[in-house]
């Protein structure tokens, strides 16, 4: 397929490189510092930025919420505007970096944030940011897509823009020292699906962006079977697989599928459900309903990733081998806790589904409401 690529992301690479956003950031710009509920606060990441900050005029919006909310990122949109800031930083994981791309956006648009969301109303134009990432897993730290939530609605969508693209990204694979166990987890199983995500669709003869994904899919399972031993090399594989799997270029001209996020974001919106979570809760049972769309490049992920001999059931194999691989981090393959019955359940994700235009979605549309209804009724418990 015809494709254009640009993906302009200056990336810092390695340990000690936040210094290096006191050259990244123009002095003469006031920045306006974003962070989250306080975790850079205790492992000396802020004290890095302050220091290389020095220079610069700040202003600091704390407390971003993993999974933004929109209630709460409007606040920061006022105190941009009040402040006259011209550049917006990002100190945090996926939910920090996606916040800063929605108050850079809706800075300059008149009317109510959300719309960018909901109307789909495009974001033409966006204050510079930066980011420095402390959680390998989202790629957001450079590509342009921003995932942001509605608390009221019980909604959670996303924009994808190029105005948001950050100008820098910091990438110090240290930051994964002081990671909780439960979070490492989830930044391999999110890089994991981005990956299939972009891959698992059907045999393409796109074979740099087929043998690149499987190259990102053999490390990450590598990195998977070795959590336990994380040292620099470990922390700085993760942190630039992680990366690669969503900067865009993998991506480039093949079909992609990216049903397991949108039925995912659904569950994270109604039940709190961690990101990479949700995809490992949808993505099994996605894939056994898509068995026969996907069979051809289900038996490449096994043959060329898994390893596995080629049999009749290799792709059922892969799947199973998939599933495994999640259980192994401690990421749970079905969704226990949700506070209501089954049945009631699945209707709430599928209203919704509905209700945002997801009556088709798959790399060929061939997942349907009753699709993702029977996909729904193997994923939850
Ligand atoms: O709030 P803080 O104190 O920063 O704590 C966070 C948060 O509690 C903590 N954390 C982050 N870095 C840490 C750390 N704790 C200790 N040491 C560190 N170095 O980890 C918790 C989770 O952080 P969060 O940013 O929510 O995680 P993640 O990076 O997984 O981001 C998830 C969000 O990104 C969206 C998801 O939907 C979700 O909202 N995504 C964004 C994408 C994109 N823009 O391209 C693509 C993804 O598919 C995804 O949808
Ligand atoms: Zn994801």
């Amino acid at each position: 397929m015809n494709f254009s690529y640009s993906n302009p992301t200056q990336i810092q690479f390695g340990q000690g490189q936040i210094a290096s956003i006191a050259q990244l950031i123009p002095k003469d710009k006031k920045v306006l510092l974003v962070y989250g509920g306080g975790s850079i606060k205790q492992n000396g990441i802020y004290n890095q930025v302050i220091t290389a900050l020095q220079g610069h005029a700040v202003v600091e919006f704390a407390g971003v919420k993993p999974n933004p909310i929109v209630e709460q990122l409007d606040d920061a949109v006022q105190l941009a505007r009040k402040e006259r800031v011209d550049f917006i930083l990002a100190v945090g994981g996926g939910s920090v970096i996606d916040a800063v791309k929605y108050i850079a956006g809706a800075f300059y648009y008149q009317g109510e944030g959300w719309d960018i969301l909901k109307k789909r109303v495009p974001v033409e134009r966006a204050l510079p940011l930066g980011a420095i990432l402390t959680l390998p897993a989202t790629g957001s730290e450079s590509n342009p897509a921003s995932v942001i939530g509605k608390a009221s609605t019980n909604e959670k969508l996303s924009f994808i823009s190029p105005a948001v693209l950050p100008k820098f990204a910091v990438l110090d694979p240290d930051v994964i020292k002081s990671l909780p166990e439960r979070q490492v987890a989830n930044g391999v199983v999110d890089a994991f699906v981005h990956v299939c995500e972009q891959y698992l669709t059907y045999p393409t003869q796109a074979l740099v962006q087929e043998g690149y994904a499987e190259a990102l899919l053999k490390t990450l399972l590598q990195l998977g079977k070795t959590i336990d031993q994380q040292d620099d090399a470990w922390r700085a594989n993760l942190m630039w697989a992680a990366n690669q799997a969503l900067n865009g270029l993998i991506g480039t001209g093949v079909p992609q599928d990216w049903a397991t996020h949108m039925i995912g974001h659904e569950l994270t919106a109604l039940y709190g459900v961690d990101h990479a979570r949700s995809l490992a809760i949808i993505q099994p049972a996605l894939l056994r309903n898509q068995l026969e769309n996907k069979r051809a490049k289900l038996m490449q992920l096994g043959k060329n990733v898994f390893n596995l001999t080629e049999t009749d059931t290799l792709a059922e194999d892969t799947i199973q081998a998939m599933e495994a691989f999640y259980l192994s981090l401690k990421v749970e393959t079905r969704l226990t806790s949700y506070g209501q019955d089954k049945d009631t359940a699945i209707e709430a994700v599928i209203a919704n589904l509905k209700s945002h235009g997801m009556a088709r979605l798959g790399e060929k549309q061939a997942i349907g409401i009753n699709h993702c209804r029977e996909i729904l009724a193997q994923a939850i418990d």
